[in-house]
């Protein structure tokens, strides 16, 4: 079946769809993004997600291409022209097409809106939970404002290559104090030495994961010890346990950062409940 996209107001076959040259998001990566999970066909945490994409827009100053209920009718129709069952739906929203210019347009040049969907492969991603991922680090090279969902990617993109040059399949940031921000595209968290399910609290440092607010909501009704405070890496590194949040991913153990072994080797217990409790097994 091919694939179908929605590309400002049509959607047309995915493969030659395209955008402006002039673009601002290919010209400046002055452009926004979210991604949606699709499990079981239904959509994971909308409204979050949804919450998200919009403060990004106001942050960056993009005008909304259209309302939200609108723009919510796209992305399922997207989903369904495309016939996703498991896999993810992602937005993007530029400030739009216009002469080369770092200053923004004029303002009524329109937003560039695109929507995908896909069906991921479920065995991969079943795999990787069950025998859990490894992480490398990397210094943390980003901007300041890793909690705007921007697709200016590029220190994510080398760090996720490297983790794969690596044998690895994240790359945990480490920042100038030695304590881990997040994952190249996920959030990390530990169970410490002491027990402490640990990840770092929400700040313009990370990205504001709308799968960690779901998983620490779930510990927190399983009245389990947290604390939102960074964790360094040699912390990381005797763990009891140590996990990843993210919309494609849910919750995956790490067993591995950097080639030393976390806990025993295997997703631990608190990693498997959360995971459970987020999928509704
Ligand atoms: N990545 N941190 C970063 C840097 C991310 O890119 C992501 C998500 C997360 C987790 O956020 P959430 O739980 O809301 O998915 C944290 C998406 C999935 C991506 O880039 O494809």
């Amino acid at each position: 079946m091919s694939r179908v996209a929605y590309v400002n107001g049509a959607y047309v076959p995915l493969r030659g769809a395209g955008v402006s040259i002039m673009d601002r998001g290919f010209q400046f990566a002055d452009s926004i993004y979210e991604v949606w999970a699709i499990r079981g066909g239904r959509l994971f945490d909308v409204d979050e997600h949804m919450a998200r994409l919009q403060r990004s827009l106001a942050e960056l100053r993009i005008t909304p291409p259209m309302g939200e209920a609108s723009l919510m009718a796209v992305i399922r129709e997207t989903i369904r022209r495309n016939r996703v069952h498991d896999g993810i739906v992602y937005v993007q929203v530029s400030r739009g097409a216009a002469n080369r210019d770092h200053v923004f347009p004029p303002p009524r040049t329109p937003p560039t809106l695109i929507v995908t969907a896909k069906n991921l492969d479920q065995r991969a991603i079943a795999a990787r939970a069950s025998a859990g991922i490894k992480v490398t680090s990397t210094a943390e090279t980003r901007w300041a404002r890793r909690d705007i969902k921007t697709v200016n990617l590029l220190p994510n993109v080398l760090a996720r290559q490297g983790a794969k040059e690596q044998g690895a399949f994240e790359a945990w940031f480490v920042d100038g104090g030695g304590h881990v921000t997040e994952g190249a595209s996920s959030n990390a968290w530990i169970v410490d030495a002491s027990g402490v399910l640990r990840t770092r609290a929400l700040s313009k440092d990370i990205l504001h994961g709308v799968t960690r607010g779901a998983i620490l909501r779930l510990a927190q009704e399983r009245q389990m010890k947290i604390e939102e405070r960074p964790f360094t890496l040699a912390e990381a590194k005797e763990a009891r346990e140590a996990f990843i949040t993210a919309a494609s991913n849910a919750a995956t153990a790490v067993v591995e950062i950097d080639g030393v072994r976390i806990g025993d080797g295997k997703p631990g217990p608190v990693t498997e409940a959360l995971r459970a409790a987020y999928l509704g097994a």
